[in-house]
C-alpha cells in the first residue's frame, strides 16, 4: 500500500536532486579532445539503443516518480529514503528486474537497492513492482561504480548482489569487467562488517578472474554456501545451453580488513 504522503515528499525530493545534479554538471570549462579522452572512465557497460515498449515509457512517466532515485551528487540517506531502518540489500546490474522484484517479496522487512543502466530493463522492473504492489524497492539508473562512490554510505549495505555481470568475454576487454581489486575494495568499503558479497556467473573464465580476485583480497572471507534466494533468470538457462557450469559463490567482509574510512 502507498502512503501518498510519503510519495509526494519523495516526488519534490526527486526534483530538488535532480536540479542540483544538473547545476553540478554544467562546467565553464570547454573540454578539449585530448583531456575527454584521458577523462573517460572504462565502463563495464555499452548503453544499447534497445526498444522500449509503451508500457515500458508508461512505467519510467508514472512509476519512476515513486520508486526511481534521481540523479543526485549527494549520498543517499536509506532510512529517509525507504522511509524506515532495515538492512539495505544492492542488486548491481538487475537487468529486467525480475529477480530483484522476486527477492524485495520475499523478503518485505528488508530494503532493496536496484541499479542498472539500460532504460527497458528499468521499464520491466517497475511494471513488476506495480504488479507485485511492494514498496521495499528503489531504483537508481546509472553506473554502479559512480554511485557505489559517491553515493553509498561506507559500511551501510547488508549484502550485495551481482548476478551475471556481462563477462567481456575477449582478453583485450577484460579491463571492463565490473569486477576489479578497486571494484572490491569499493564493495569492502559500503558494506556493514559481516556483509555478504554474493556472485553467479555462467562464464567461467570470469568464474576464474572473479576467484583469483577474491582470494588475493584482505577485506572478504570465503563463505562455504551462498544464500539460496535467488530465481533462476534466462542467463541460468544460457550457461546450461552452452554447456557452461553456472559458478555461484558468496563472500563477507572480515577481520582482517584495513579498510580506513
Ligand atoms: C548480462 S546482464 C545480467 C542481468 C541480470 N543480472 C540477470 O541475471 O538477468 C548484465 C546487466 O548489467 C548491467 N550493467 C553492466 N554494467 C553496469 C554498471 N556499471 N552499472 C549498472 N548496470 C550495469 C547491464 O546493463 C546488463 O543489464
Amino acid at each position: 500500500m502507498h502512503d501518498l504522503g510519503a510519495i509526494r515528499d519523495r516526488l519534490r525530493h526527486n526534483a530538488i536532486s535532480t536540479l542540483s545534479f544538473a547545476a553540478m554538471t554544467v562546467s565553464k570549462e570547454k573540454p578539449t579532445a585530448k583531456s575527454t579522452l584521458k577523462q573517460r572512465p572504462i565502463r563495464s557497460f555499452v548503453l544499447r539503443t534497445g526498444r522500449t515498449t509503451a508500457g515500458q515509457r508508461r512505467a519510467m512517466r508514472e512509476l519512476w516518480p515513486l520508486y526511481g532515485i534521481a540523479l543526485s551528487p549527494t549520498e543517499i540517506e536509506f532510512d529517509k529514503l525507504f522511509t524506515r531502518a532495515a538492512p539495505v540489500i544492492l542488486e548491481i546490474g538487475f537487468g529486467n528486474g525480475d529477480n530483484l522484484v522476486s527477492m524485495a517479496c520475499g523478503a518485505p522487512k528488508d530494503n532493496f537497492l536496484g541499479i542498472e543502466v539500460h532504460e527497458p530493463g528499468v521499464g520491466h522492473c517497475l511494471l513488476r513492482i506495480e504488479a507485485r504492489q511492494t514498496d521495499n524497492i528503489r531504483i537508481i539508473r546509472d553506473d554502479a561504480v559512480e554511485v557505489l562512490q559517491n553515493r553509498i554510505p561506507n559500511k551501510s549495505l547488508s549484502r550485495v548482489n551481482l548476478f551475471f555481470p556481462d563477462p567481456w568475454h575477449k582478453k583485450r576487454h577484460h579491463k571492463r569487467r565490473i569486477v576489479q581489486p578497486a571494484f572490491i575494495t569499493l564493495l569492502a568499503q559500503k558494506l556493514k562488517q559481516r556483509g555478504i558479497f554474493h556472485v553467479a556467473t555462467d562464464w567461467p573464465n570470469y568464474a576464474e578472474h572473479i576467484a583469483g580476485i577474491m582470494s588475493a583480497s584482505d577485506d572478504f572471507e570465503a563463505l562455504p554456501d551462498f544464500p539460496a534466494d535467488r530465481i533462476t533468470t534466462r542467463f541460468d538457462t544460457r550457461g546450461k545451453r552452452l554447456g557452461h557450469d553456472n559458478w555461484e559463490r558468496a563472500w563477507c567482509t572480515c577481520n582482517k580488513s584495513r579498510i580506513v574510512y
